[in-house]
């Protein structure tokens, strides 16, 4: 994600920065996103950033060409609480990419998802994609980033389910997956990305560019039936985001 940063006059004369854009396609995006949950301790504190790269530009966790990039900055959530895992959502502003993007090599940013497309994928007839490196039903993590597709799930039939066993879906978060299960993220997909593709043109025929709808976060297990994966809620952190990033790329 890599933002356009306009600046405006306000209705006082003053001027403002404000965010143009979030889709301009940079191929080394210095914003991120990831989940809080990854970038904090238990005690609250944040990781440390000496170590910490975000690699971009190959499927192949393992292979040679890819971007690496430095961490420049870890801005946790101010309200992420790991106990009912609210505001679970955490940008990384990253330093500029010490190496050139390899042949080949494609990473781009994606957009975030607007107020005004929520109501379209926010139902249970949207579809929804979720990919990551964690692991699969062998329980191992993958090598491959693999990708799959889940609904936007009925959210009080989830919330239904996990206060079953006495845990709460926090209303920063929702859920995405078949009642029946069988396919979700996983352990180790944590802080990927859910995208959703709205449809466009004339007959609503055309799938327009991904927008990113969640951030993986926690689910009892992985593609059991009624518990559903459970993911932070993008689109309520819109106008926090922008305010880190104005604040942090100035
Ligand atoms: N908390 C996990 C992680 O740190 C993500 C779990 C997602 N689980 C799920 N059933 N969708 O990687």
């Amino acid at each position: 994600m890599s933002p356009v940063i306009d600046k405006i006059t306000d209705t006082s004369g003053k001027k403002v920065d404000v965010v143009k854009s979030w889709d301009a396609g940079d191929p080394r995006p210095r914003v991120m996103l990831t989940a809080a949950h990854c970038v904090t301790q238990k005690s609250g504190s944040v990781t440390e950033i000496a170590g910490l790269e975000v690699v971009s530009g190959n499927t192949n966790i393992a292979a040679v060409g890819k971007v690496v990039q430095q961490v420049e900055k870890i801005i946790p959530h101010p309200d992420y609480d790991d106990d009912t895992m609210a505001n679970d959502i955490a940008i990384l502003i990253l330093s500029e990419a010490p190496n050139p993007v390899p042949d080949g090599a494609n990473p781009r940013s994606i957009a975030l998802p607007h107020p005004a497309d929520v109501a379209s994928y926010k139902s249970v007839t949207a579809a929804h994609s979720v990919m990551g490196w964690g692991t699969t039903e062998n329980g191992f993590l993958s090598q491959f980033l693999m990708p799959v597709r889940v609904p936007y799930s009925d959210q009080a039939a989830c919330k239904a389910t996990y206060s079953g066993i006495g845990w709460d879906v926090h209303a920063t978060s929702f859920c995405t997956g078949f009642v029946s299960g069988g396919f979700d993220s996983c352990q180790g997909d944590s802080g990927g990305v859910l995208f959703h593709r709205p449809t466009t043109g004339a007959n609503s025929n055309q799938l327009a560019a991904p927008v990113l709808t969640g951030i993986v976060s926690w689910g009892r297990g992985c593609g059991l039936p009624g518990f559903a994966g459970v993911y932070a809620d993008v689109a309520g952190q819109r106008a926090w985001i922008e305010n880190e990033v104005i604040k942090s790329l100035n």
